[in-house]
């Protein structure tokens, strides 16, 4: 039988939780940013440059202290673009096990750039530059060379764990000492910079190409920068072409980018401390434990594999959390979830704790 569509139906309304802690990407634009999302200047960005996307650009390489940014439609897509352009097919990648880049980017390294990736376990949680030393193999005929090493800061995986600046430097240090160029995922690297004081541009030194995204804490709807040296970031966006990336009119997504850059960045700190308040609410009820969190990422580990019965019962109490793995949730602050919403909500959270893990 063929269903019938009404053309005059009232569209389905998907109630909104009282709460959505799934992600910092669930944010909806706010009336301010749509506003100058619809006033942006544009122009054909593929063919000769859109103005405001230049103009975005242009602010995110200062900020970062690179020669030159451009404009992504995605956080993956300009990872993969970085590691395309800087490693070589028939090489390993040397990252964080629990980067980004290893779990969520669908094996594009392999797929798209042709490198296997080598995972580094810290020992302790990110790894360090000891770790990376113990994870380099020793040269020889039978093993497979490294061309690359990625960076994340701040670490999803690891709970929006902050990197500190010397860290990182040591980090770096290893890898040019071995000639091998450096990527940093900083999704969230505006938090990082706001956790810990340290600059954007301190940070952005440590590596070659740096990738910061607009679609998290900073509440703008969609993209990504990719900011390195003019010949890196020439040769990135030819990869951009390559991967079905180039935006036309695009400087009505960089206006949001933008506003979010203006106006969304000091705030920052407000979700750093929902998170911490959302981490002691919760932490030890019913054996869960919570690692305190350095931003806005809490991972809430639990004793036994019951992710699944914790969400919905979560969401049965109108708040989302997102399963992590069997064992562990991921809640996180952001701009459309503030302190006031997790602090008559957040109990809710504890609540279906209790009573899944009774
Ligand atoms: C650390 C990190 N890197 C990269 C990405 C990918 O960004 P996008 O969703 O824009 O592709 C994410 C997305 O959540 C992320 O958390």
């Amino acid at each position: 039988m063929t269903a019938v569509i009404d053309p005059n139906a009232a569209p389905a309304v998907v109630p909104l939780p009282l709460l959505d802690l799934r992600s910092d990407t669930v944010t909806r634009p706010t009336a301010a940013m749509r506003r100058a999302m619809a006033a942006a200047e544009v122009g054909d960005d593929v063919l000769d440059g859109d103005p405001t996307t230049r103009r975005l650009e242009a602010v995110v390489a200062e900020r970062l202290g690179k020669e030159r940014a451009l404009f992504f439609p995605s956080g993956s897509m300009a990872n993969q673009a970085a590691i395309w352009v800087q490693s070589t097919p028939g090489t390993e990648i040397l990252l964080d096990a629990d980067a980004h880049i290893i779990h969520w980017e669908i094996a594009a390294t392999a797929a798209l750039c042709g490198v296997q990736v080598r995972p580094i376990r810290g020992a302790t949680s990110v790894f360090r530059a000891p770790d990376l030393v113990a994870g380099i193999r020793a040269p020889s005929i039978h093993a497979v060379e490294p061309s690359m090493v990625c960076l994340e800061n701040t670490h999803n995986g690891a709970g929006g764990a902050v990197t500190p600046l010397g860290a990182l430097r040591e980090l770096a240090e290893v890898a040019r000492g071995l000639q091998l160029p450096v990527h940093l995922d900083g999704a969230r690297l505006w938090n990082a910079a706001v956790a810990s004081g340290t600059s954007l541009a301190d940070f952005a030194t440590c590596a070659d190409t740096v990738m910061v995204s607009f679609s998290k804490g900073l509440g703008a709807p969609v993209g990504a920068c990719l900011a390195g040296s003019e010949d890196v970031i020439t040769r990135a966006h030819r990869a951009r072409k390559r991967f079905g990336g180039g935006m036309r009119q695009s400087g009505i997504l960089a206006a949001g980018a933008l506003y979010g850059l203006e106006h969304h960045v000091d705030r920052l700190a407000e979700d750093h401390v929902a998170a911490t308040y959302l981490a002691q609410l919760v932490d030890g009820i019913g054996g869960a434990t919570v690692i305190r969190p350095d931003t806005n990422i809490v991972m809430i580990d639990l004793p036994r594999p019951c992710a699944d019965d914790v969400v919905a019962r979560a969401a049965a109490h109108g708040v989302r959390l997102s399963k992590w793995h069997n064992s562990r949730v991921r809640a996180v602050a952001h701009l459309d979830a503030p302190i006031g919403l997790i602090a008559e909500h957040g109990p809710k959270v504890a609540q279906a704790l209790a009573e899944a893990l009774a």
